[in-house]
């Protein structure tokens, strides 16, 4: 697939070939620069960041790295190359071919899908934008700028599909993506957990390992799609989307393991006395990220879930490797339900379950993340066990959203909850206190106290190198 790296707006879709889309796109993209200058990373307009740039979608090597200065940054539109005899895999229409072009009776349902996820995309951008001028180093503000800046691509690849295939409508919804803003109360972002602020770096790390990997999950079931380039486009956006959630991941470890060198060290487990993130408020942090993510996922039973799976819209998390007829017709799922005081699973309809499948997709892979923070536990020798919450914690969409649960799995009474919850969600003195620890530190080499180096810089450099610079 040639790249054309050298027009406005670098792309792999032959937009030059397009002269009505490339205008469409190219009148777009003031808007799009403009947003982020208002809304993305505050103060970074002179920095010259060390990122990597896709430059190609092929899998040996896509990206390339050196300093750029954000603004400047080549967002572009990177499909991942086409399989000339796609099928449908599931749903109606499974053994046709996969469409290239909208189906006229599903336009609705698929823009829909479109604008939901696309809107995420500047929502975390918009939810970040403050924490560069805390930053614990500049390898963690090259990673925060690295991922701002591949949310800003995924919003162009999800306009480029509305611009594309949908018509004057998709053009709309493009210019409504910058419309809304995380946390705007008249134009809100779509979806709860994007409205949220993201208020220091702690609450970063855990946004990248739980509500960044809500969006791989999302993405990879919008990669099942019947709609090709619908497809093609989340295939190349999981490539980047890895990162975000490496971030997560070690971002999170890299704290554990210093609460356990001060435990260690000073034979203590006051670890806020010697200005680390202790063990416990870890815990909490991670009750709240994993419980606002498991909402994304929407209802357990959902017809309108159903629907996009009959129709061909959106499958399930690698839909090929299940063996199953891949209609779901007569199958069954077991879904959780609240039974007076207890909670039960029951059998329900496969086909209205496919929301609550991915989330149990997602819960798995979670686990697999927090074993590892507990390896690093286990290594220090510490007798501590961090832990994912009953999945009926703290939700507010779906069947557990009408009751209170505690983090082992328990209905209580809202009395309870009241007087309890805050030994299981941060508070807003941990919160203050997360918010004390958050100094920047910018001296290339140097790393705040309350988290620990990485094992190994990006693309080969030093820990030293010097990721950003300021101008
Ligand atoms: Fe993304
Ligand atoms: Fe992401």
């Amino acid at each position: 697939m040639s790249i054309d790296h050298l027009s406005k707006i670098p792309n792999n879709v032959q937009l030059a070939d397009d002269r009505r889309l490339q205008r469409a796109l190219e009148k777009w993209q003031p808007g799009y620069e403009s947003w982020w200058r208002d809304l993305g990373p505050e103060a970074s307009q002179n920095m010259d960041v060390y990122l990597r740039t896709a430059i190609s979608v092929d899998p040996g090597g896509w990206a390339n790295y050196g300093y750029v200065r954000m603004p400047e940054y080549r967002w572009g539109i990177f499909l991942a190359p086409q399989d000339e005899g796609r099928l449908v895999n599931f749903g109606m229409h499974k053994g046709d071919l996969a469409w290239q072009e909208v189906p006229g009776e599903y336009r609705t349902d698929l823009r829909r899908l479109i604008v939901v996820q696309g809107d995420t995309e500047p929502a975390s951008v918009e939810q970040q934008r403050h924490l560069g001028a805390t930053c614990p180093s500049l390898y963690d503000l090259r990673n925060l700028f690295q991922v701002n800046v591949e949310e800003g691509r995924h919003l162009w690849a999800m306009v480029y599909l509305l611009h594309a295939h949908f018509g004057r409508d998709g053009r709309e919804e493009a210019e409504g993506m910058l419309e809304r803003h995380s946390g705007d109360s008249d134009k809100p972002r779509i979806l709860g957990a994007f409205n949220e602020r993201t208020p220091d770096w702690l609450s970063f790390y855990m946004f990248t390992f739980f509500t960044d990997r809500d969006g791989k999950y999302q993405l990879a079931s919008l990669a099942e799609s019947a709609f090709d380039p619908l497809s093609r486009t989340c295939r190349f956006m999981l490539t980047e989307e890895a990162h975000h959630m490496f971030v997560g991941e070690t971002g999170v470890g890299r704290i554990v393991q210093r609460a356990c060198e001060i435990m260690r060290e000073h034979k203590t487990d006051d670890v806020r006395k010697w200005g680390g993130i202790d063990l416990p408020t870890l815990q909490k942090y991670v009750n709240f990220h994993f419980s606002v993510s498991l909402d994304l996922f929407g209802q357990e039973l959902s017809t309108n879930a159903g629907n996009y799976f009959s129709m061909g819209l959106k499958g399930r998390f690698h839909e090929t490797k299940i063996k199953d007829d891949h209609l779901l017709t007569d199958a069954a799922y077991k879904v959780p339900e609240v039974k007076g005081d207890q909670i039960a699973m029951t059998d329900a309809s496969a086909l209205l379950a496919v929301n609550e499948r991915l989330r149990d997709d997602y819960v798995v892979d979670c686990q697999r993340g927090v074993d590892k923070w507990n390896r690093v536990i286990e290594n220090a020798g510490i007798d501590f066990k961090l832990t994912l919450p009953n999945r009926a914690f703290h939700r507010r969409i779906g069947v557990f959203s009408e009751v209170e649960v505690t983090p082992d799995g328990r209905i209580v009474t809202w009395a309870d909850w009241d007087r309890d919850h805050s030994r299981w969600l941060p508070t807003d003195e941990d919160r203050v206190y997360v918010g004390s620890l958050m100094q920047a530190v910018t001296e290339p080499g140097k790393i705040a106290n309350w988290i620990a180096p990485p094992a190994k810089g990006i693309n080969g450099q030093p820990l030293e190198f010097e990721y950003v610079r300021f101008n």
